[in-house]
């Protein structure tokens, strides 16, 4: 399959837009910019059009995808039964990096939701994502845009180098401004559970809830969350994540004889020239948005920097750390 990268700038790309927008229509596929990362884009309502999302990843059938609406009619097309509480997260945080996990209308295919009962919407904030729903006139399922396991894409030659001749059309808006996935969330009878974290942050949710807001980790809490079973996120290198000190454990592993790499900050960056070229930095430790940003680069920088093992930095749980850590410790097992 030819696909064709259009350069497109917010606000002065309505031809791209549009071409996209009759791909979507069409049945085919579309990798799009949003805030949090790339998405690889079908029209929702056609299950053979999504059907071909999970081949272009080599996605596995039963990790569902996520739907994003443009406005509030278009969530009434995909789900049902939202309640208060629902309806009060949607008011609060939506257009942005909120996923809610809602009983899923029947004209949305068992091929979207993984043959779940339920389904994953959100609305992104990002005008790009939305004119491309807007002008496509229906709702887009997008999982990520990058090969099942591999780290998500949080610019266009991310996608480009994954997923070329395996889409239409590639809409390259440069960085995302997050860099990780949207905070996935399901509201039960008890409290709100975070299936994955991201931007919308644990604390953000309590100020709305008015019921406790838990990470999921449980077997059983996980299971309603199917995507979190599999490999994710996974460098070329093994990946480990030091708590302690860092450049000891990098000088053990060298006079091992290992060839290392370093994902270090700017404030730590001077300690490991000698690891020079191999070293990443994702930024000021000071600033957890700079760092989410470049979590994907500094995972994918080491496709090109060939090591034996990738030492990490490791961040403070709290706020956006949490989707950080979430994230590393996924790619490092
Ligand atoms: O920021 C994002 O969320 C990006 C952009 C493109 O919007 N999308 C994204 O999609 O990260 P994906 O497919 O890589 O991750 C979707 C996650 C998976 O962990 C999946 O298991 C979960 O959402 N999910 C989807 N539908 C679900 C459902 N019905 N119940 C529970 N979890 C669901
Ligand atoms: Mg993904």
């Amino acid at each position: 399959m030819h696909t064709e990268i259009l350069k497109i700038e917010e606000g002065s790309s309505a031809q791209a837009l549009d071409k996209a927008a009759l791909v979507i229509k069409a049945g085919g596929l579309v990798v799009f910019p949003t805030e949090t990362v790339y998405g690889l884009g079908a029209n929702a309502l056609d299950s053979m059009a999504v059907a071909c999302i999970f081949v272009a990843k080599g996605r596995p059938s039963d990790n569902p995808l996520i739907v994003h609406v443009a406005d509030k009619e278009m969530l009434s097309l995909v789900a049902e039964k939202i309640n208060q509480l629902e309806k009060n997260l949607i008011d609060k945080f939506w257009p942005g990096p909120l996923t809610l996990v809602l009983p899923k209308k029947k004209e949305i295919s068992n091929i979207v939701s993984g043959g779940l009962n339920t389904v994953a919407v959100r609305m992104p904030d990002f005008k790009i994502a939305q004119d491309l729903i807007h002008k496509s006139g229906v709702p887009i399922a997008a999982p990520s845009a990058n090969i099942s396991g591999r780290p998500s894409s949080t610019n266009g030659e991310m996608a480009y180098g994954d997923l070329i001749s395996k889409v239409d059309i590639i809409l390259d808006n440069g960085d995302s401004k997050i860099g990780v996935e949207s905070t996935v969330i399901k509201v039960t009878d008890k409290n709100i559970l975070i299936l994955r974290p991201g931007a919308v942050t644990k604390e953000m949710l309590e100020e709305v809830a008015g019921v406790p807001v838990i990470f999921a980790n449980s077997a059983g809490d996980l299971e309603s969350s199917p995507g979190t079973k599999y490999k994710h996120y996974a460098p070329n290198s093994k990946l480990e994540i030091v708590d302690g000190d860092i450049k000891d454990r990098a000088e053990v592993l060298k006079s091992e004889g290992q060839k290392v790499g370093i994902i270090t900050t700017k404030e730590n960056k001077n300690l490991f020239e000698k690891f020079e070229p191999n070293v990443f930095s994702l930024g000021s430790r000071n600033n957890l948005n700079e760092i989410s940003h470049s979590v994907y680069s500094a995972l994918r920088f080491f496709d090109t920097h060939i090591v034996d093992v990738i030492l990490c930095e490791s961040f403070p749980q709290e706020g956006l750390g949490v989707a950080i850590m979430d994230r590393l410790m996924r790619a490092s097992l």
